[in-house]
């Protein structure tokens, strides 16, 4: 079975003082012995992606919870003369647990390709930390009816060179890039129908145990009043959270959420 997965991505967002009151707040909120909290801990992994500088930070100011953390990019080197890179190893020595790759403003704002994204996840996987690679189309694509051509080209690529075994730290996210920031969710039939076809794609690459193994989140504008009926849908396994993810409180809803509808 696979486990629930949500994480917060910060993005560009909030300073020192504000990140860790936000830890604080979710520690308790998560940590609690008694209510939703509980059933949290047992049913769903929670995760936060703050910005670079707040990495050891926030793991120090997470330790001792259920609350993992990763970086939100990470560089496509090893090491060496790569001026506001940080690789791979650097996330590790701070204590993350993952990283994210092929985030949609990393493709659309600064023009990443799969290429890039795919030297990224393998630094990632290479240093032993987990990844979560990021698919998903424009609003032209899918008006185009290009949404599967998109996403698995987006997964084949971004998968290129890892090996089966290495499947178990991978986490998919299927963020369609109209749904992100803008308030407009995909629907949660939109969000199945595109993780079974993801699902399908990987069995091609890999098999079908392989396809059943991974845990694919849903992305893009997901909110306390919509995170029960997204991650209740066939085939959704989590959420990659951003703008929600800000506020302990509706992360917090969105977290007890996932207790709620059955797997
Ligand atoms: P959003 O962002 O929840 O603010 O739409 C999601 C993401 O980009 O990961």
């Amino acid at each position: 079975m696979r486990k629930r997965f949500v994480a917060g991505n910060w993005k560009m967002n909030l300073e020192r003082r504000s990140a860790l009151a936000l830890c604080a707040a979710l520690k308790d909120g998560v940590g609690a012995k008694s209510g939703a909290s509980v059933a949290v801990q047992s049913t769903v992994r929670v995760a936060v992606a703050p910005p670079f500088v707040y990495l050891a930070e926030v793991v120090r100011a997470l330790e001792g919870s259920v609350i993992s953390v990763g970086a939100q990019d990470v560089g496509d080197r090893v090491s060496g003369a790569f001026t506001g890179e940080v690789s791979a190893a650097m996330l590790k020595d701070v204590g993350a647990h993952f990283a994210i790759v092929g985030h949609s403003e990393r493709r659309h704002v600064y023009g990443e390709g799969d290429v890039l994204t795919n030297q990224k996840l393998l630094r990632t996987l290479e240093a032993g930390l987990e990844v979560i690679l990021c698919v998903g189309e424009t609003l032209a694509e899918r008006q185009g009816k290009q949404t599967e051509s998109v996403v698995a080209r987006q997964l084949t690529k971004g998968l290129a060179s890892v090996a089966r075994a290495d499947l178990a730290r991978v986490t998919l996210a299927y963020e369609p890039v109209w749904a992100i920031g803008t308030g407009q969710n995909a629907t949660p039939e939109q969000a199945s129908q595109v993780h079974q076809y993801l699902r399908g794609v990987l069995s091609g690459l890999y098999d079908e145990g392989a396809a059943e193994g991974l845990t694919i989140q849903y992305g893009g504008s997901v909110a306390a009043n919509n995170a029960a009926a997204i991650l209740g849908a066939p085939d959704v396994d989590g959420a990659l959270v951003g703008g929600a993810s800000l506020k302990a409180e509706t992360f917090l809803s969105i977290l007890a959420a996932g207790t709620l509808v059955p797997r």
